[in-house]
């Protein structure tokens, strides 16, 4: 064979040869409408949440952004192709796709230079960057799901480049814009295409970050930033109980979020000091914290999730409720999609109000609390059978209903992420 053409073939064979290893699969019109700020919603259970003063609708339109049209992208060498596993090992967040999306901003050079995709690698960042001390960091958590034809989708993505852009601007770091950045995660996506499970119960996680990398020790808004997206597969979140529903710990002596602070932004300061309680709430036997505020103990998310109930209202109606935004509670894309998504249900009233414990506990006591459940992109759905409270157990049937709104809901959202039902919230990327 002439040089050229063998030169021609051996590149071709290098930038394709993800698509033919051995396949190694991982497993054999609305009428809730968010909004993109707060809103102080109109409590029907009790005193009304503390509304924080209202807020300027922030500009989300990025100057000069990064372009998907300047992606460069350089695939791994056969030796850096990491093997899949199996779907039952697979857990929460332990393995990584074999490339990484990187974004680099510098001030001093214009801004959001050349989004790159290559072989997964460590990061290097100066010890003094900001994001290692004053937390100037914000994270986003989507899935891509391998559906029943085999395409892959991704759930509502411009949501969480919307809440990114948000986080972004709480903690001065550079906006962007959306539409870019998932098209390059897409791209990103298409070439680990072989890392999403082949399977219904786990999912492919996309983790995209934004950190602060300048080496100073200000304060201030970050003159470079690294954004970067990491693919890891994943199948079940929490360890299941045996009822498939956990127990949680309502300790009125932490909070995980006050009125004007950031506890509606997706950035890691919200996580990592959550994990004391967490341990002291596994200690005495449940497996998450509910979230509590206020004088009255109003309910706000439980772990790192929104949080649901389903209840009789005052009506005799089956009632579905989740606390509002009102600055304490993280605008999920699971969350909004369950509101906009049972609002269409003729069975069920769909309300954001106020939950405080004493309604919680007065509901149960009356025999009209049927349902409690967690919900966000990790865990999907996750049912509450039990809630420790001061000296109390409060017991609540979720897993006794003969057909739980948890189940639907969970069966819907599962049925559009896996191509089951056509639907405008699916984005197929391949
Ligand atoms: C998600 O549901 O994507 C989350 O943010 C949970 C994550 C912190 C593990």
């Amino acid at each position: 064979m002439p040089l050229r053409r063998s030169k021609v073939l051996v590149k071709w064979i290098f930038e394709n040869q993800h698509k033919f290893q051995t396949v190694r699969c991982c497993s054999s019109s609305l009428r809730y409408k968010e909004q993109l700020e707060e809103t102080s919603a109109a409590p029907e259970l009790v005193a009304p949440a503390p509304t924080p003063n209202a807020k300027p609708r922030p500009d989300l339109t990025p100057e000069i952004s990064f372009k998907y049209d300047d992606l460069r992208v350089s695939l791994a060498a056969p030796y850096q192709l990491q093997p899949k596993p199996e779907v039952e090992e697979l857990g929460f967040g332990r393995y990584f796709t074999d490339h990484m999306l990187k974004i680099y901003y510098h001030r001093a050079l214009g801004g959001w230079q050349k989004p790159e995709i290559m072989p997964f690698e460590n990061l290097s960042i100066h010890p003094a960057a900001k994001a290692l001390h004053y937390a100037v960091q914000l994270f986003e958590g989507l899935k891509a799901y391998r559906g029943r034809d085999d395409k892959i989708r991704l759930f509502r993505p411009e949501l969480n480049m919307e809440r990114m852009n948000l986080a972004a601007q709480r903690s001065g770091l550079p906006m962007f814009d959306g539409d870019e950045l998932v098209k390059c995660i897409s791209r990103l996506v298409q070439i680990d295409q072989e890392w999403v499970p082949h399977s219904e119960t786990s999912t492919l996680y996309i983790r995209p970050t934004l950190i602060g990398v300048d080496p100073t020790f200000g304060i201030q808004a970050p003159d470079s930033a690294l954004l970067f997206a990491v693919l890891s597969p994943v199948s079940a979140y929490y360890k299941k109980s045996r009822d498939g529903a956990v127990s949680i710990f309502a300790d009125p002596n932490v909070v995980r979020a006050f009125p004007g602070g950031a506890g509606n932004r997706k950035v890691g300061s919200n996580y990592g000091p959550t994990i004391e309680a967490t341990s002291r709430a596994e200690k005495l036997g449940h497996q998450q914290v509910l979230w509590l505020f206020g004088p009255n103990h109003e309910l706000t998310e439980v772990g790192a999730m929104n949080i649901f109930i389903v209840y009789i209202n005052e009506h005799g109606d089956k009632q579905l409720a989740t606390p509002p935004l009102n600055g304490l509670i993280l605008p999920g894309v699971t969350r909004r999609s369950i509101l906009e998504l049972a609002s269409q249900w003729e069975d069920l009233t769909v309300k954001e109000e106020v939950i405080t414990m004493n309604n919680l506990i007065e509901l149960n006591k009356q025999g009209r609390l049927l349902e409690m459940f967690g919900a966000g992109t990790a865990v999907v759905i996750s049912p509450i059978s039990r809630v420790g409270f001061l000296d109390m157990d409060v017991n609540i049937p979720t897993m006794k209903q003969p057909a739980p709104v948890y189940q639907r809901v969970k069966d819907t959202l599962l049925a559009i992420q896996y191509g089951h039902i056509e639907h405008p919230y699916a984005r197929i990327i391949s």
